[in-house]
């Protein structure tokens, strides 16, 4: 059973992508099931597509909304909250996954790089921050109006957007001291190339997951397996 040491001068930075919500239920992007089995990225996940066809794009999110208030955190979650508790200011969490489950196993220090499905904002930009929306909208007509009277859009990060707390992410990869990289394929960018400069910072790099990732030969340590039976005892915190 390999077991992850974790110094007291340790900074740990985790980043997580759609596997870790793999044992919830939650579909990952580029399995043969996955979300992009079923539809076509440039028809649902890019500005032109909202513009094109806003219905298609707010019928697929207001779907993930839907699964994603059934699913419950898995024990990989819970693992990374229990990691957070015992490590304080010295962990960081940064996530690809637009799902809450995170939040609901109890991480705090965390941030969603593509966005969340939790919340909504202004289709026009007009600066109004995004709100609070768990809506599973029926139809266009029903999709809410930001106070600027336009249409609200998905406060999600789509393909040829800027990912968000870029700065905040850069800042805490060149502090941190162990990089672990949960359930993604390495496939987008820039997350793919998060270990690459941990890897310049001097840290530590591990990757958890059932397949060898992109970016596999970034990594100084690959656990293969699960995350949801890995990650609980895989961290041992001196
Ligand atoms: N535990 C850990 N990893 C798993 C599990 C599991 N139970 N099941 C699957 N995986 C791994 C797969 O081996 C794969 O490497 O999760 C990864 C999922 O890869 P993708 O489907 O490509 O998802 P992800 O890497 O998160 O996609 C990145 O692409 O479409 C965009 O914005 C979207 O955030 C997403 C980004």
């Amino acid at each position: 059973m390999t077991s992850i040491s974790i110094r007291p001068t340790d900074r740990v930075f985790i980043l997580t992508g759609a596997g870790i919500s793999a044992e919830s239920g939650l579909p990952t992007f580029r399995a043969s099931d996955g979300l992009w089995a079923g539809h076509r990225v440039e028809d649902i996940c890019t500005p032109e597509a909202l513009e094109r066809n806003p219905a298609l794009v707010w019928d697929f999110y207001s779907k993930r909304r839907a699964d994603c208030a059934k699913a419950e955190p898995n024990p990989a979650h819970k693992a990374l909250a229990e990691l957070e508790s015992k490590l304080g200011e010295r962990f960081f969490l940064c996530t690809q996954n637009v799902d809450d489950l995170h939040e609901r196993a109890g991480s705090r220090c965390l941030v969603h790089m593509h966005g969340e499905l939790a919340k909504s904002r202004c289709s026009e930009e007009c600066g109004a921050p995004p709100v609070e929306d768990h809506t599973v909208y029926a139809s266009l007509d029903e999709v809410g109006r930001c106070i600027c009277g336009a249409r609200l859009r998905p406060h999600i990060v789509f393909f040829g957007e800027m990912p968000l707390e870029m700065n905040r992410i850069q800042q805490e990869l060149n502090r941190s001291t162990l990089m672990a990289v949960i359930g993604t394929s390495g496939s987008v960018y820039p997350a793919a190339n998060f270990v690459h400069w941990a890897r310049q910072a001097g840290a530590k790099t591990i990757y958890i997951g059932p397949e060898r990732p992109l970016n596999a030969e970034a990594f100084t340590t690959i656990v293969e397996g699960k995350a949801g039976e890995a990650l609980p005892g895989l961290f041992a915190v001196e």
